[in-house]
């Protein structure tokens, strides 16, 4: 039985189906939301009211109230340039790590790399129990070559602590690694194109493969959208868990949003205190092997 297969097993064992409501009980039919065409994020829609439970839900969380759309970064307005794409890299499923991120940091697959001064591949334990992965380096992690090093890294460093867990050093099972959906720089901080999310994928999915976490936090829009393939919003979304190749995924929102938004860091708390309920249930089952 594969890695991810005995993680599906061990969260049907436990009761838990692939989408696990945990803020209520009955989820609404999804309403499709387009993706916005333009780098400039659409309005978040109204969350719709509640429906009255049959029964009171296990674990009652609080609706968000109505959310401006996470926008991690200030975005020019205008279209992006077109961009030239080379190859998607192939193979990539087969490498370990040295040779990963060798590959990663010759990536020519986009016109990201014109841009860039390095690519930004990863930091962390190379088999945490926690996988975070945010949205694109910016300009501070494309100097220093590590994700989330800017002010809205230091916020997650400082959400982390808050579990403690941490990036750095820590005792095992309280570490964490973090990888962004694009590992080089967009220019002036746009918005990834979907063409560049979809050249730099292979690389991301290996590296959950190899990390091999028990629990996956994405953070904002971008991580959300690209690792569970779908448009809808992050305030739809958060509040239970989701599934990538049978690794549990929690939703939450970006830091460098929440640095813009500070009121809803308590809705941020929430999707962390989830994470840490599921990976403690997971853990006190097993875990996944180390
Ligand atoms: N925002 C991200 O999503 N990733 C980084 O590495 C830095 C900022």
């Amino acid at each position: 039985m594969s890695w991810g297969e005995r993680q599906l097993a061990m969260l049907r064992e436990m009761g838990v189906p692939p989408f696990w409501p945990v803020a209520r009980q009955a989820e609404p039919a999804p309403v499709p939301v387009p993706v916005p065409e333009s780098a400039e994020p659409a309005s978040e829609p109204l969350p719709e009211p509640l429906p009255e439970p049959a029964t009171p839900p296990a674990r009652p969380v609080a609706r968000p109230p109505d959310r401006p759309t996470e926008r991690p970064t200030e975005r020019p307005t205008e279209r992006a340039p077109a961009i030239e794409l080379g190859p998607r890299p192939a193979g990539v499923d087969a490498l370990d790590w040295p040779e990963l991120e060798q590959a990663v940091a010759g990536c020519q697959a986009c016109g990201l790399c014109q841009g860039r001064r390095q690519a930004v591949f990863g930091v962390g334990h190379k088999k945490a129990r926690w996988m975070i992965v945010g949205e694109a380096p910016g300009e501070q992690e494309d100097r220093e070559g590590e994700p989330f090093v800017g002010r809205a890294g230091q916020l997650l460093d400082r959400m982390l602590a808050a579990l403690d867990l941490s990036r750095g050093e820590a005792p095992e099972g309280h570490q964490v690694y973090i990888a962004n959906v694009l590992k080089c720089r967009p220019p002036a901080n746009r918005n990834p194109q979907p063409q560049e999310v979809a050249q730099c994928e292979p690389f991301l999915l290996r590296q959950v493969a190899l990390v091999q976490p028990d629990l996956i936090l994405a953070m904002g829009r971008f991580a959300v959208q690209s690792l569970l393939k779908t448009s809808e919003p992050i305030g739809k979304l958060r509040g239970r868990v989701h599934e990538l190749a049978g690794v549990p995924v929690v939703v939450t929102y970006h830091p460098a949003y929440l640095l813009r938004n500070p009121a809803d860091k308590a809705l941020a708390w929430d999707d962390l205190c989830l994470a840490r309920e599921l990976q403690s249930r997971l853990q006190s089952r097993g875990g996944s092997p180390r």
